[in-house]
């Protein structure tokens, strides 16, 4: 749990903008709404590696793999009914669609699994693939289920 942890406080840290964002957001929502600014920090992160403006650190790699194997399996759980109002962004067709968006969850956290094998192989090939793979999974699910 301690990585996840840190990487969300260095998430944090490095958002001066995320408690603007998200007022007004609490309980539940606000969760969900943090875990998603992490994994959009991590994926920041993760593409200048992948473009190679940065150097490979497999430590955030696993990090972030981490954090997106911890969203996938918990993320669903965070959608009650009464939770679709403003300033979420979430779509209410994820509670008639649980289902599939679950499906989608899944996918994330696979492909944060991947993400780690990478990191534990320190293989850079297996890592551009893992995160075309990861990024793919964030298009898929927005585009039915975020505003
Ligand atoms: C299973 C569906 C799903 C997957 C997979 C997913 N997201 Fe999201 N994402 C959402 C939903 C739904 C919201 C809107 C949540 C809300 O506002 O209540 C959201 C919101 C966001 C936000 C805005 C958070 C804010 O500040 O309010 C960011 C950034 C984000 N996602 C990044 C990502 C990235 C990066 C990935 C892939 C690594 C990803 N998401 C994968 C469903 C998903």
């Amino acid at each position: 749990m301690k990585p996840i942890v840190l990487v969300a406080v260095a998430a944090l840290a490095a958002s001066g903008t995320l408690a603007l964002a998200h007022k007004g957001a609490s309980g539940v929502m606000k969760e969900r709404m943090d875990m998603m600014s992490v994994l959009g920090n991590n994926t920041k992160a993760l593409a200048m590696m992948a473009r190679g403006r940065t150097a490979l650190d497999w430590q955030i790699v696993e990090q972030a793999g981490q954090a997106a194997v911890h969203t996938g399996q918990t993320f669903p759980e965070k959608f009650p009914a009464d939770s679709f109002k403003a300033p979420s962004e979430a779509k209410r067709n994820i509670v008639s669609e649980l289902e599939n968006f679950t499906l989608l969850a899944v996918g994330l956290a696979e492909a944060g699994q991947a993400l780690q094998n990478a990191a534990d192989m320190q293989d850079e090939g297996a890592f551009l693939v893992a995160f075309q793979g990861y990024a793919q999974t964030c298009k898929a699910c927005h585009s039915l289920y975020r505003e």
